[in-house]
């Protein structure tokens, strides 16, 4: 697994939100830049889990209107066997279940604490039968998973050392008919006006320039092209689709607290890149009291863009 500053392991976000002091926390839990784990049984981290689950909850509709497509191109084809690679906590595994009433989804996962809070998850919604974690390093070998009628990848095929190969054992794995859904992140969250009314405006800005150069520093595959790697990899592209997130204010409360829990772990991985007025401008609006904290803000927006390919054998 790759690693990323952002979505890899670091020390535990502060659990800033309303409700919460981000600052009582902080000086446990200081800007470490980024985690040297490689995510092979290391810890995530709640923050990241927290965050994925939140993303599941804030882009439930788009996902909703993604896995209906998803069913309309399957057509008579049954829709039976499910991989999410790259599981994460099960944003589309849980999806697709409910997509797919008949289905049973195998959730790939390389982190244990992943698929844990993922089997968890599924107990919970009383669906731990249809659901089958496996833990999985896919840039050692593919896993044996038996054929699949639709193979999902969320954010992870980035994040393969070769996602080349993974995109041949896919092809490979898939059942004739069978559809790949693929996500690629164009645009990450943001969530704030350039001009704060107090610091310098583009704080947020500035935090995603320095997110952007370790991201591509240790992620080699961001932003590839994915429609030439599908191509070569023997898929036929049936439709690209751009998902675009925007929720306006006022935020439901699960997107507020969205807000709060990805701008603390950006805080964590580029406070020591960052200005000191940047980070006490972080700062002020990650605490919980004051007339700047984000829960009481009127001008928080939810804005994101994520690239979606739906491809078949060619
Ligand atoms: C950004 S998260 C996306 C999670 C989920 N698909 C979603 O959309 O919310 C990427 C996930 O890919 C997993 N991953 C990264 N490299 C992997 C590998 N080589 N094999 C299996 N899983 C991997 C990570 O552990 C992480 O859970």
């Amino acid at each position: 697994m790759a690693h990323d500053s952002f979505l890899a392991p670091h020390s535990p976000a502060p659990h800033a939100g309303p409700g919460h002091d981000s600052r009582s926390e902080r000086h446990d839990h200081s800007g470490h830049g980024h985690g040297h784990g490689d995510g092979h049984g290391h810890g995530h981290g709640d923050g990241l889990q927290e965050i994925l689950d939140l993303d599941a909850e804030v882009t439930a509709a788009h996902l909703a209107e993604l896995t209906a497509r998803v069913a309309e191109l399957a057509g008579e084809h049954p829709v039976n066997d499910i991989l999410d690679i790259g599981a994460g906590t099960g944003t589309g595994t849980f999806a697709l279940l409910q997509r797919f009433p008949a289905a049973t989804v195998t959730a790939i996962d390389t982190a244990d604490e992943m698929l844990s809070h993922l089997r968890d998850s599924a107990a919970a919604r009383h669906l731990a039968d249809r659901v089958r974690p496996l833990r999985a390093d896919l840039d050692e070998a593919w896993p044996t998973t038996g054929p699949a009628d639709l193979v999902w990848a969320s954010s992870s095929m980035h994040h393969m050392a070769d996602p080349d190969r993974v995109l041949r054992d896919v092809h490979a794995a898939l059942r004739p008919g069978g559809l790949l859904a693929m996500i690629e992140m164009d645009r990450m969250p943001r969530f704030l006006p350039d001009d704060l009314g107090f610091g310098t405006p583009g704080t947020e800005a500035r935090c995603h320039t320095l997110l952007d150069e370790a991201r591509a520093a240790h992620l080699p595959h961001i932003g590839a092209d994915w429609p030439s790697r599908l191509t070569a990899a023997g898929f036929r592209i049936v439709e690209s689709r751009e998902m675009t997130v925007d929720v306006p204010s006022p935020l439901p409360e699960p997107a507020i607290r969205y807000a709060y829990a990805t701008l603390s772990r950006i805080r964590q991985s580029v406070a020591d890149r960052l200005s000191p007025e940047d980070v006490s401008t972080l700062d002020t609006l990650l605490t919980r009291n004051g007339p700047q904290a984000l829960h009481t803000r009127k001008d928080l927006r939810v804005t994101s863009t994520r690239a979606v390919w739906l491809a078949t054998h060619s």
